[in-house]
């Protein structure tokens, strides 16, 4: 892992805009995972600016999103197709069928094996970008889940729902479910930056980082993957014990 530890969330919004910025530059046929949450809402913001500003051009981009919602209607503001399409991709030119998000209509064990093989078919993902839960979750891979899941169905926990239900209206309008890629389908990207901000996401920095990887801590299998980039703030960073900081 390498581990770039910044001042502060803006940052390291900035750190990571540079590195996407730079990525669809050099690979402009590139597939990108991409992640929802508060944590990469202004790296999105810089990534708009640097399209209209440089003409970056995301023609020929594709995207694939980690997880989504289960049990909202499509057209729910809450769902995560609408916040990427709010925060993202309705200001860049990137082709509508090029935006890839879990189906969360029809047969969901049947939209588990396509989302799984839609990436497949694509050549899989060159640059994965991640967010943190509180618990060590990546994307809605809760503490518990074995590193060898693929696609699936998550049972969201009591942890995540109530990170998350700040953004719902009523916090029992959450659902409690969710489609979300697997632990083996984003260490399988060529390449991941993870980002983190804040004191809130400090423990879950300081295992992912420093304990044995163990299906505890989710993201802890990061380690086994060699081209990881976290870049951190100094909160989150506050409970790392090597000399790091
Ligand atoms: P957040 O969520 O960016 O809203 O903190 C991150 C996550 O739960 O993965």
């Amino acid at each position: 892992m390498e581990i770039i530890i910044v001042k502060d969330y803006e940052q390291m919004s900035q750190h990571a805009a540079t590195l996407i910025n730079q990525f669809v530059q050099d690979n402009p046929y590139a597939t990108l995972g991409l992640a929802t949450g508060h944590t990469p809402e202004r790296t999105y913001k810089l990534l708009i600016e640097a399209h209209h500003d440089l003409h970056i051009d995301w023609t020929n981009i594709t995207t694939f999103n980690l997880d989504e919602y289960i049990g909202l209607n499509p057209n729910s503001p809450h769902s995560y197709r609408a916040y990427m399409q709010e925060k993202l991709f309705k200001h860049l030119n990137i082709k509508p069928q090029n935006i890839h998000l879990p189906s969360i209509t029809g047969d969901m064990a049947q939209n588990v094996i396509n989302y799984e093989k839609s990436i497949t078919n694509a050549g899989g993902i060159n640059l994965q970008l991640l967010g943190i839960g509180q618990n060590g979750h990546i994307a809605f891979n809760e503490p518990g889940t074995d590193f060898e899941t693929t696609t699936h169905v998550a049972n969201l926990t009591p942890m995540t729902l109530s990170a998350n239900n700040r953004y719902f209206k009523t916090p029992t309008d959450m659902p409690s479910k969710a489609i979300t890629m697997g632990l083996k389908t984003i260490m399988q990207a060529q390449a991941i930056i993870l980002l983190a901000s804040g004191q809130d996401k400090a423990t879950a920095v300081q295992q992912m980082i420093e304990n044995e990887p163990s299906a505890k801590v989710p993201a802890s299998i990061l380690q086994n993957h060699n081209r990881v980039t976290v870049i951190v703030d100094q909160q989150a960073a506050s409970k790392l014990k090597q000399v790091l900081r």
